[in-house]
């Protein structure tokens, strides 16, 4: 039960999903298909998507990106984000380039990703804290337009780099229209000081308030309730930002070139009927799951095979388990057919970082095709048919799925019998309105359903297989990287709800165990949070040590011994628990 009213509903728990840890995978798959139906159908009180205020401002929104559309040679839409944010505002700006490039207007949307391209693989969490660099990316971006929307996204109204941008944008309302894409009420958005920055986010929220009465700005915030794993806003809250994107540029592209007019509401009616679809095979989901998870528990590792959206797709999924799961960046990773030159990234080929950018199928074949195991799954994504699988992978002892996506009717998927699983996901009876759309937009908007429908599996099959492997308990990811300011009050919260101690003592255990000590110096405690956050970038089982410590009372070398003993996580904290109880007895 959430007892904090004033904690972001993006923060709070979902009492859905209370014992999702506990769950078989079939039942996790249902609960998180309960959970996702709040994007639909609101959350409490709260109407979700379909909210006036939210239907009027996409409205609004909407005829900003035809005014915008018209005189794109001159104009631009930019999408910005942190995380999965960054990363769903990458691939809206390459899939809405690439509708202009066929019609052949110039290519208006950019994307603004925090960290940089490398943060699309790879979290990059420290970044987010920063509103000047934010701010001083977009003047870079923007300096010689004479219009400009702008779409901040913010799942948690949280990230200093978007306030940052905002807070621009304010101060530039003659040429830019500033939008802020997130899920809490606007008098929930973050009110903490901001390091070497004179606002919080409330306050720029508060201008932006002032902006959308006079027609100036728009705030985008419909609630669509607490995450299934609580602050894991990859899932729904990215759901959601993909389809309100979609839902408003899809209708202005009509508009402005093809004359047709099209229903912002049709589009999320049948983003509906795509979530119907997709968990219509919650078995296979869950057999799929099922698979994932033996893999990881196994110590194996689980890849992401596909190619053009879909593929992105698994690259966005796989990107964020080391941050949410404390995986590491080899546990889960997507590839690419063709590379970085399907991507389209701004920063081109980026594999001279390191192995883990390594996203082309030869990547794949080069690097993890010799070492592939009976502990391994890999997952193929493609659509209409299955993906037919490359000999060399084919004889190797792996587990080897399919996700196919149906979207051409009697096209059928003949049954192969190399996959330990299949799940096949049918979208040719979404009601697509032939009248408003013609063929090559019609094509399109399915493929965006698709990658949806590939979204909403992949964060099932991943979550579900991290928490077999026992990193949630009840459902909360307890062994996140303390990486950021938001993540370092998660952490301090997490400690705090499963301790009962007070804050700064919970802040003291973090910092010990960040620091590998069981004295927080003056020194330590006065440090600028950038320190610990650089140190908890990169640190294994930070929170998971330091909640130990807070638990048992014990030192961080204990807590130490313990996880090391008992690698499910949960498992350490249920025993940690008990004897606790057992002590009070
Ligand atoms: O700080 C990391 C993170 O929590 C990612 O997991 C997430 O995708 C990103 O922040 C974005 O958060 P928000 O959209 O709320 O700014």
């Amino acid at each position: 039960m959430d007892l904090n009213t004033d904690q972001p509903i993006t923060e709070r728990t979902n009492p859905l999903s209370a014992n999702i840890d506990i769950l078989a995978p079939l039942d996790i798959v249902s609960t998180l298909q309960a959970c996702d139906e709040e994007i639909f159908n609101g959350w409490r009180d709260f109407q979700g998507l379909f909210d006036e205020r939210i239907q009027s401002n996409l409205s609004k929104i909407m005829e900003v990106a035809v005014d915008v559309l018209n005189d794109a040679d001159r104009s631009v839409i930019i999408f910005s984000g942190c995380g999965t944010s960054g990363r769903l505002a990458f691939i809206t700006a390459r899939t809405f380039n690439s509708h202009l490039r066929h019609l052949g207007i110039t290519e208006c949307y950019q994307y603004i990703m925090a960290g940089g391209d490398r943060a699309l693989f790879t979290s990059q969490e420290a970044v987010e804290d920063d509103p000047l660099l934010g701010a001083k990316i977009l003047k870079q971006l923007s300096e010689d337009k004479v219009r400009v929307l702008y779409f901040g996204i913010t799942c948690g109204l949280s990230a200093p780099f978007i306030a940052g941008q905002l807070d621009y944008c304010l101060k530039h309302l003659d040429r830019f229209t500033p939008v802020l894409l997130g899920f809490n009420p606007a008098h929930l958005a973050r009110n903490m000081p901001i390091e070497k920055w004179d606002k919080t986010f409330l306050q720029v929220v508060q201008r932006l308030e002032e902006a959308e009465a006079k027609g100036q700005g728009f705030i985008l915030n419909p609630v669509v309730g607490p995450e299934p794993i609580t602050g894991s806003s990859r899932m729904k809250s990215g759901t959601a930002t993909k389809l309100l994107l979609e839902a408003v540029l899809m209708p202005a592209h009509a508009k402005s070139f093809m004359h047709t007019k099209l229903g912002i509401k049709d589009y999320l009616v049948q983003y509906k009927q795509v979530w119907e679809s997709v968990y219509s095979q919650k078995s296979d989901i869950a057999a799929l799951l099922h698979l994932a998870g033996s893999s990881l528990k196994q110590g194996g590792h689980l890849y992401y095979i596909g190619s053009g959206g879909l593929g992105i797709m698994g690259l966005i999924d796989a990107s964020e388990c080391s941050p949410t799961y404390g995986a590491t960046l080899d546990d889960v990773r997507g590839f690419l057919e063709g590379g970085y030159q399907t991507l389209a990234n701004l920063e081109g080929d980026l594999s001279s970082l390191g192995k883990h950018f390594g996203i082309s199928l030869q990547d794949f074949m080069d690097q993890i095709v010799p070492n592939l195991t009976d502990r391994d799954l890999v997952i193929f994504i493609s659509k209409d048919r299955p993906y037919s699988i490359p000999k060399e992978v084919e004889v190797k002892p792996c587990n080897k799925a399919c996700i196919v996506v149906n979207i051409t009717k009697g096209d059928s998927v003949q049954s192969v019998s190399t996959f330990n699983s299949k799940v096949t996901l049918d979208l040719t009876e979404v009601v697509l309105d032939s009248a408003a759309l013609d063929a090559d937009l019609r094509l399109r908007t399915i493929d965006l359903y698709a990658e949806l429908a590939v979204k909403w599996t992949l964060n099932a099959v991943s979550t579900g297989a991290h928490i077999m492997k026992g990193k949630v308990f009840n459902n909360i990811m307890i062994d996140l990287k303390p990486s950021n300011v938001k993540l370092f009050h998660r952490a301090v919260g997490i400690i705090q709800r499963y301790s009962n101690l007070a804050v700064e003592v919970c802040q003291d255990y973090l910092l010990r165990s960040l620091y590998d000590t069981d004295d927080v110096s003056q020194e330590i405690r006065s440090a600028a949070m950038v320190d610990h956050i650089k140190i908890g970038a990169s640190k294994p089982k930070v929170v998971p040590t330091a909640l130990l410590a807070a638990l048992l009372r014990c030192t961080i070398r204990e807590a130490k011994v313990a996880l090391d003993q008992q690698p499910v996580l949960r498992q350490v904290i249920l025993d940690s628990m008990a004897g606790q109880q057992g002590n009070t007895q």
